[in-house]
């Protein structure tokens, strides 16, 4: 006791030293290796800025090419997982399934994995890239009860993904360049983000030397928490429950009311006290996918920004530097483009499946050390067993 520096929520300490993801919380700056997230979000696209995140720099239009083909060759998912897949009940959150089914990649491959080997880990990433599509498609059809669609190496990364979650059978959604568009970018903006609560599971979980699909299965175990990726399910919740502008008073009150246990979800970062840079961008797609689908007026959304407004002008919000996170928007668009509600933080760990990834390779690809934190005991001392 007392020998250990002391920090809950670990507020101070760096864990590991990392070149991927730059943060500075009190500018409202976020960069993937340099390059800023609000550049990224409309110039790059997904599988670029997964090429960034691995690689450390952007790809030549022939390594482009090369890693698009790697990861569309990667996408099909083993009749075993699909099969656990369907053994769920159909009412089961999507993230309870979607942590089993990346568990079960483990078994899957666990032969083929040298995690000591360069070559080995990269057909990792494009499996583990390539299949997160198509497994968060079929967790969705399996709640909904119909076939799972197969992927298409004709589609885009983000088209794909809504061809496998929207198609049935013979018969392509009707999917708009705006809605793919939109789709991509969200998960761009969820690529990475250094060394939040998920990531941090991944790598003590991958810091043992465990099989990575199962570190990364403990990642979307600690993303499914309201307090980090739930958020974006908990704040459509919140606006549907607030029903009306009306009652977007009573909601902030009970929000500063540290008597109801109750936040208001969408707000506020441990690391950003001025903006959330992803918020930013991802208020403008919001209000392009809603005006291309002719959804300006929707009530969500008008609650959203009152919401947003009141919020950013109360001492209490601003006092404490509270401001909308990237969840705040997110599920606005989602909801818009129809995926439902329970589904949204399956759409995070899709595009947060890189980051994992490339945080577990930056640890194993140099020297480590098992995690293993220590503590400060508050328990009895020591005292003899009872004679009997
Ligand atoms: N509503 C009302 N009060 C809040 C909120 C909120 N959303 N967030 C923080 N506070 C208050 C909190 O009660 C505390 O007050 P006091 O100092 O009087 O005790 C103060 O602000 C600091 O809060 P904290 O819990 O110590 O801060 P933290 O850095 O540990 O937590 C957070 C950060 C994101 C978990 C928290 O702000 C929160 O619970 N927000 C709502 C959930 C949410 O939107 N999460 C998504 C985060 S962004 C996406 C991701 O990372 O996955």
């Amino acid at each position: 006791n007392g020998f250990f520096t002391f920090d809950p929520g670990f507020m101070s300490t760096a864990s590991c030293e990392s070149s991927i993801t730059f943060i500075d919380g009190d500018e409202g700056v976020l960069l993937h290796r340099g390059y800023p997230i609000e550049q990224l979000a409309v110039s790059s696209d997904y599988l670029e800025t997964c090429y960034l995140l691995l690689n450390g720099e952007l790809p030549t239009p022939a390594q482009k090419e090369e890693f698009t083909a790697e990861i569309k060759k990667h996408s099909a998912v083993d009749p075993s997982v699909a099969n656990i897949i369907k053994s769920f009940k159909r009412e089961s959150h999507p993230m309870a399934i979607l942590c089993s089914a990346v568990a079960a990649l483990a078994a899957v491959y666990n032969d083929e994995i040298d995690i000591t080997d360069e070559a080995s880990r990269k057909l990792t990433a494009y499996r583990l890239i390539g299949q997160m599509p198509t497994l968060s498609a079929m967790v969705y059809k399996h709640s909904k009860g119909e076939e799972f669609i197969a992927p298409d190496d004709s589609l885009s990364y983000a088209e794909n993904y809504l061809n496998m979650t929207f198609g049935t059978a013979g018969k392509a959604p009707n999917v708009s360049k705006t809605i793919a568009k939109a789709m991509d970018r969200i998960f761009v903006l969820h690529a990475d983000h250094e060394q939040n609560a998920s990531t941090s599971t991944v790598r003590l979980s991958g810091s043992s030397g465990t099989n990575p699909f199962a570190a990364i299965a403990a990642g979307i175990s600690t993303l499914w928490g309201p307090a980090h990726g739930g958020a974006n399910e908990a704040v459509l919740k919140m606006l549907e429950e607030i029903g009306t502008v009306e009652n977007i008073e009573a909601c902030v009150a009970r929000a500063k009311d540290k008597t109801s246990g109750f936040r208001l979800m969408g707000f506020g970062h441990r690391v950003y006290k001025n903006f959330d840079p992803r918020a930013k961008v991802m208020k403008q797609t919001c209000d392009e996918v809603l005006a291309e689908l002719g959804l300006e007026n929707d009530p969500l959304l008008a609650i959203a920004k009152r919401l947003e407004q009141i919020a950013l002008e109360d001492p209490y919000f601003i006092s404490k530097k509270l401001y909308p996170n990237v969840d705040f928007y997110s599920g606005i668009i989602m909801k818009a483009i129809g995926i439902p509600t329970e589904m949204f933080t399956v759409i995070f760990a899709l595009g947060r499946a890189v980051g994992w990834y490339s945080h577990w390779n930056e640890m194993v690809s140099g020297p480590y050390k098992i995690g293993r934190p220590r503590q400060q005991y508050t328990g009895s001392p020591k005292r003899d067993y009872p004679n009997k």
